[in-house]
C-alpha cells in the first residue's frame, strides 16, 4: 500500500477534504469514495465507531492509517477534536444534474439564491439530507462544496445532489420562493417536485429569481422582526412540505 500522504498530495487538489469523524462517518454511509483516510489515535477512532457507527467500522478499519499529529496538523486547515481527516471523490456534476432533473420528482429541490456564509450553506444541506430532498442548488459564487461548508454539512453532501447552477438553468417544476412579503406558507400545500428558493443573508431574493417564482411565500412572523436566518428558514418550510406535502410520505 502506498503511503498515505503520498495519496493524500495525489488527490487533496481535486477531492473533497472530510474534517472529523462524523463527516466521514457520513460520506462512508452515503456512498462515497474515500481514497484517503488518517487519523491520530487508530484505536480511539474505531472504538468511536464501534460506538456511534458499527455499519461503517469495517470500512474505516480498512482505510484508516494513523499518522503523528504534527502529520496530521499539515494537512487540514483547522485541526478536528476528533484527529480525523479523509478525502473523497467529488461526484461528477453531470451525475448531479441528471438527478436534478430527474422526473417525476419525490422530493423538493433547494435553492439557495447568492448565498454568503459558508456555515448556512452547510445547515442548509444538511437539513436537506435529512428530509431526504432532490438535492441544494445555490446560485451565485459561494461554493457549496467549499470545506467549510462541508464540515458544517458534516458529510452529507454525499446524501442529497449538490449542485451550483445559474437562476436561468434551476430544474423543472413550480418555484415557490420564500420571502417575508408572500404568501402564508400555512395555506399552501408544497408538492413533491417543488423548487423551493431562498434569498441571500445580506439581500434577500435576487430580482432574476423573483421573475421567475410561480408563488412567494412567507413564513409566520411577528410584526417588527425582520426577517429569520437563512437556515432556520430552510428547516421551516422543509418541515411545512414533511407534513403538509405529496404523496411519497
Ligand atoms: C436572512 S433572510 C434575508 C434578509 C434580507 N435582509 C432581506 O432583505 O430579505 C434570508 C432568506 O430567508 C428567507 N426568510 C427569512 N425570513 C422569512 C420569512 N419570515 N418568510 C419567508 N422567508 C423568509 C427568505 O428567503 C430570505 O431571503
Amino acid at each position: 500500500m502506498t503511503d498515505p500522504l503520498i495519496r493524500w498530495r495525489a488527490h487533496a487538489g481535486a477531492a473533497v477534504l472530510l474534517d472529523g469523524f462524523h463527516t466521514l462517518k457520513h460520506a462512508l454511509r452515503f456512498g462515497a469514495e474515500v481514497p484517503v483516510a488518517v487519523t491520530t489515535d487508530r484505536r480511539a477512532t474505531l472504538a468511536l465507531a464501534g460506538d456511534l457507527a458499527e455499519d461503517v467500522r469495517e470500512a474505516l478499519d480498512a482505510l484508516l492509517t494513523e499518522v503523528p499529529e504534527t502529520t496530521y496538523a499539515a494537512l487540514v486547515p483547522r485541526p478536528h477534536p476528533t484527529g480525523v481527516a479523509a478525502l473523497a471523490l467529488r461526484p461528477p456534476r453531470e451525475a448531479q444534474l441528471r438527478t436534478l432533473a430527474r422526473v417525476p420528482r419525490i422530493a423538493p429541490v433547494v435553492v439557495l439564491d447568492d448565498p454568503r456564509n459558508l456555515g448556512n450553506a452547510g445547515a442548509v444541506i444538511r437539513l436537506a439530507a435529512g428530509f431526504g430532498a432532490t438535492g441544494v442548488v445555490t446560485t451565485g459564487t459561494l461554493d457549496p462544496w467549499h470545506p467549510t461548508v462541508v464540515r458544517g454539512g458534516a458529510g452529507l453532501h454525499f446524501a442529497t445532489a449538490v449542485e451550483r447552477l445559474g437562476v436561468d438553468e434551476l430544474p423543472s417544476g413550480p418555484l415557490f420562493a420564500l420571502d417575508p412579503e408572500g404568501e402564508d406558507i400555512r395555506g399552501t400545500v408544497l408538492p413533491d417536485d417543488a423548487v423551493l428558493a431562498f434569498g441571500s443573508e445580506r439581500s434577500g431574493l435576487s430580482a432574476g429569481l423573483r421573475a421567475r417564482a410561480d408563488h412567494l411565500l412567507r413564513l409566520p412572523m411577528r410584526p417588527q422582526v425582520s426577517s429569520y436566518n437563512l437556515a432556520t428558514s430552510v428547516a421551516m418550510t422543509l418541515y411545512h412540505w414533511s407534513v403538509t406535502g405529496g404523496t411519497s410520505r
